[in-house]
């Protein structure tokens, strides 16, 4: 029996339908194994720019650290999309990464068997994909500075950095490896060595981190090599390192194996105590959707499987965590279907169902 603080921020578009669902899952884990999650709910991305005129308040990010974990629905809608507004919804999200050190993003990608059918990749192509991004997630592309618009010559021109140090490659490095040997004993680092500065010292830095794991088996990849080969062999792949512009693409990418974004969660990492744990952040991959907000059709799945990280990552609770992945493959084995992965001829539940599914197949103790 324990109290855990979890801090809730739902954002735009269906994140807070999906984090309501999300909040209704950790209620029925707190009841079945006896903890109690004290719920804080707060404004982020565009909710807070019409509340508040900022995108994340210092006081949202401070109840943040002071929690053991917290929930991320989604950020961003057309409402405030224009790229000119010195206000924009993805502020939000960057500021709490990066403000509570959360540099490493772990993206699971693995294809549950039922929903093959679903992936736009032949079938044969997704057996026994199951691969983890570690994604670096504070600093590189997003960033480095300078980052800015001016005139030059009398013409309109742009800068973006990409900035790299040596501790923070060699964290995610030794992570990714760690990883590696928790699992298949497999590491690919992904860079473009060949043109960039920051990745030829990505790579120098790897290459010395991997001298303490001979166990591993590694390979360097180039980025555009790795896009074609997520595509063409996505099972050679068992944990994948990368940069923080390289991830975020990569993991879009690699979203399609699994057949939907809907299905895909992640978990942002900062250092973790010596038992594993340490606050976390965990987020969807699959963003606000405006299209099909406030419709109670999104796909709760990515959600729930945010909360079996935020229980294994942040908390401990690995039994918990296996019970709602669990639950998560039964609703799926049964045929429960929502839009973004119903086939021709599936019923598609909406989110409150699947969602009922999933929870009512948690069980008694
Ligand atoms: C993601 C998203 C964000 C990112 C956006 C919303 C800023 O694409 O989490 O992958 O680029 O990191
Ligand atoms: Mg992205």
């Amino acid at each position: 029996m324990a109290d855990y603080e979890i801090l809730v921020l739902p954002g735009d578009g269906i994140g807070p339908e999906v984090t309501a669902e999300g909040v209704r899952l950790l209620a029925a884990v707190g009841e079945r194994f006896e903890h109690t999650f004290r719920i804080g709910e707060d404004l982020v991305g565009g909710a807070a720019i019409d509340a508040h005129g900022t995108a994340i308040r210092d006081e949202t990010i401070e109840r943040a650290r002071a929690s053991d974990a917290v929930l991320w629905g989604a950020v961003g809608g057309p409402r405030w999309d224009d790229p000119t507004a010195p206000v924009r919804p993805e502020q939000g999200l960057l500021r709490i990464r990066r403000e509570l050190g959360l540099w490493a993003n772990l993206r699971p990608v693995v294809v549950d068997p039922a929903l093959a059918a679903s992936s736009p990749l032949r079938a044969e192509l997704l057996e026994d994909v199951d691969l983890l991004v570690v994604r670096e997630l504070t600093s590189g592309a997003y960033f480095g500075r300078p980052q800015e618009r001016r005139i030059a010559d009398g013409r309109r021109e742009a800068v973006d950095t990409i900035y790299y140090n040596e501790e923070e490659v060699g964290r995610v490095a030794r992570l990714g490896f760690e990883l590696a040997r928790g699992r298949r004993g497999r590491l690919h680092s992904i860079d473009k060595a060949n043109v960039l500065e920051s990745s030829r010292l990505w790579r120098e830095v790897v290459h010395e981190v991997r001298v303490g794991y001979p166990d591993v088996e590694y390979s360097d990849m180039l980025v555009d090599a790795a896009a074609m080969h997520l595509i063409r062999r996505p099972s050679d792949f068992d944990v994948v390192i990368a940069s923080n512009l390289f991830g975020d693409i990569l993991t879009d990418e690699a979203s399609m194996l699994a057949g939907s974004l809907g299905m895909l969660p992640s978990a942002s990492l900062g250092e973790r105590s010596s038992d594993g744990t340490g606050l976390g952040m965990y987020e969807p991959i699959h963003g606000s959707a405006p299209d099909i907000a406030g419709e109670g059709v999104a796909n709760p799945l990515a959600m729930f499987l945010c909360v079996g990280m935020l229980l294994r990552h942040s908390l401990g609770l690995d039994r918990e965590a296996d019970a709602v992945e669990a639950a998560v493959a039964n609703a799926l084995a049964s045929g429960r279907r929502t839009a973004d992965i119903a086939g021709p001829g599936d019923d598609a539940l909406g989110t409150r169902e699947m969602a009922d599914a999933v929870i009512g197949s948690l069980g008694p103790e």
